[in-house]
């Protein structure tokens, strides 16, 4: 079943984001989280961000069929991806502003809401994702999360707002990400109403497929951070951000590494 709330956010293409960003999902770089988030059968988990749903198939076939998942994305084309991987209940809707199909997403019945690699996407409203989640969590339900922290892509943002800024554009009004730091991501969490179990900063240095930083920014940053530009112009500053870039993050065998830095910590929703 697939529930549409709002318009579709065609930031990247489900088979681009196959090819470029497999790693997002991999066994490696999931398996804590999804141990932190230990679904068991009977659970009634929303995954918010799900994109093409791989992670939210492992829940869902953990939690068997007395269990209900649902996977919440702002991009159709991800969503439809997911549902051809077998992924039973999406919702089509900007995790800032969840709004609750009651059909689908029963208020105050989930006993987890997860997320992995999406909330460094939420800077427009990010205590909007917390209220969204309160709504639809149990009182003494957790919220377990892995996102984008403070230093994450250390260099590769540091490149872009240099090449930005030398042609006149303001890097810091079209900068789409929110990397918090383990203090501020804490006060945000207790402010509204949860009680922070663990949090961390990760740091992980994280190697790209194929091709390289060219095609991460192809796949990450054209349509987002760049999106206002002309091809001309995001091209050449894609090229301009890749060749800077090359002196930390391509090894001698040529092969590409981001830094990320993942947040990462787990939630109650207090009585
Ligand atoms: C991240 O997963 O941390 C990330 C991915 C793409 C752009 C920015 C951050």
């Amino acid at each position: 079943m697939q529930a549409t709330i709002q318009a579709s956010r065609e930031d990247y293409r489900a088979s681009d984001y196959n090819k470029t960003a497999s790693f997002v999902y991999s066994e490696e770089f999931t398996s804590p989280i999804l141990r932190c988030l230990n679904p068991s059968e009977g659970d009634r988990i929303i995954d918010l961000g799900c994109g093409s749903g791989e992670l939210t198939v492992k829940i869902q076939d953990a939690v068997g069929t007395k269990g209900f998942v649902v996977g919440v994305d702002c991009n159709e084309d991800m969503l439809a991806k997911a549902s051809g991987s077998g992924v039973r209940n999406l919702v089509l809707c900007d995790i800032q502003d969840l709004r609750v199909p009651t059909d689908v997403i029963e208020e105050k019945s989930f006993n987890a809401a997860f997320s992995n690699a999406a909330l460094h996407w939420c800077k427009e409203n990010p205590s909007g994702v917390l209220n969204g989640i309160k709504c639809v969590l149990k009182d003494g339900g957790r919220f377990i999360c892995e996102m984008g922290g403070f230093l994450n892509c250390i260099g590769v943002r540091l490149s872009l707002h240099h090449a930005l800024r030398k042609r006149g554009f303001e890097p810091e009004k079209i900068d789409p990400w929110y990397f918090p730091s383990v203090k501020e991501y804490r006060k945000l969490l207790e402010d509204g109403g949860f009680r922070v179990d663990s949090i961390a900063l990760v740091p992980r240095i994280t190697s790209l497929n194929g091709g390289g930083l060219r095609d991460w920014l192809e796949l990450f940053v054209r349509r987002t951070f760049l999106k206002t530009l002309s091809d001309e112009d995001a091209a050449e500053i894609m090229d301009e951000v890749t060749q800077m870039c090359s002196v930390d993050m391509r090894d001698e065998a040529g092969n590409w590494s981001v830094m990320y830095a993942r947040l990462r910590f787990s939630a109650t929703l207090q009585y």
